[in-house]
């Protein structure tokens, strides 16, 4: 990975920081898109000390506002100009519903609207330095979930876990119709499935949604185990040209039947453009 330029969202903690280490060991440059100052400093130290790479670099973006998003790319190109992977990993559980800057539910803008947005927004420099990747980290949640067009914010009848499950079915959506409109470059997305990893991604929950996750915790993956999917899906030879698939434990798998509707990511597609002003960019 000498040479190579990655992003890696959320990498202050858990499968993100796990990641960026794993990339970092490789010898890659690594960007740690992170929200938090203090929290980005001390997982920074602590990769560069760890893997004795000294291209690993903090920069500041709150993935749940857009204007943000925005500031983070042109930084980025400002700085580097050259991109090879970008790792869509940060991602929320937020027990209550809760609005965004941008007037966007919380898990729906986080967990899948910016990486849309983020994505579209780095594309010309992914596909001006391919071959390339887009890597999402998704989760077998997906599966208890469908598109709600009427209700996309969840105005009705939030739930923790259909917005969390929602959310992570619309970045698979995305990550097909991606790899569909990359079709002939040398740019690939694929998305995953961690495992069940230990990390502190449902600390704003009540105990008692916390408590079966608590139980099962000494079964978990630990956050390097969780990363191994992210890192090989980044830097394997074997998947250079492997695009539009969903992978688990290294291997791809099949993700949830309403996954492959390719109506809903379009549909999906153009919503999403909308919400994020990106029509307005392209004009
Ligand atoms: N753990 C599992 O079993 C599991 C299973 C399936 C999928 N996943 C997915 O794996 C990914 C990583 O999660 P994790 O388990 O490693 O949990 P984690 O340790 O809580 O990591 C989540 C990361 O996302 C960042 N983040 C959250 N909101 C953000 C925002 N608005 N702007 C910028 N960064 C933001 C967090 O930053 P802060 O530290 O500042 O909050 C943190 O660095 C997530 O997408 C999650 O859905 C995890």
């Amino acid at each position: 990975m000498r040479g190579r330029i990655c992003i890696v969202t959320g990498a202050n903690s858990g499968i993100g920081k796990a990641t960026a280490l794993g990339l970092a060991e490789m010898g890659a440059a690594v960007v740690m898109l992170c929200r938090d100052r203090r929290r980005g400093e001390a997982a920074r130290a602590e990769i560069r000390e760890r893997s004795g790479n000294d291209a690993v670099d903090l920069m500041l973006a709150d993935l749940s506002v857009q204007t943000s998003i925005r500031g983070f790319v042109e930084e980025f190109k400002r700085a580097y100009g050259r991109l090879h992977v970008l790792v869509n990993n940060a991602g929320v559980i937020a027990a209550r519903r809760t609005v965004t800057a941008d007037g966007l539910e919380m898990t729906f803008a986080v967990n899948y609207l910016a990486p849309f947005l983020l994505t579209n927004l780095l594309l010309d420099v992914l596909k001006a330095n391919a071959p390339a990747r887009v890597v999402n980290v998704a989760g077998s949640f997906h599966r208890m979930a469908a598109v709600n067009f009427e209700d996309l914010q969840f105005e009705e009848n939030y739930g923790v876990a259909r917005a969390g499950s929602r959310s992570k079915l619309a970045l698979i959506l995305f990550t097909y119709e991606l790899a569909r409109r990359l079709g002939g470059t040398a740019v690939t997305a694929n998305c995953l499935h961690p495992g069940a990893v230990r990390t502190g991604i449902s600390k704003g929950l009540r105990w008692y949604l916390r408590a079966p996750a608590f139980i099962m915790r000494p079964f978990f993956l630990s956050p390097e185990e969780g990363a191994s999917t992210s890192i090989y899906l980044a830097s394997s030879p074997a998947v250079e040209a492997v695009t539009g698939k969903y992978f688990s434990k290294m291997k791809e798998a099949k993700s949830s039947p309403a996954s492959y509707d390719g109506a809903v990511a379009q549909r999906l597609w153009r919503v999403s453009e909308e919400l994020t002003n990106l029509e307005r960019d392209a004009r």
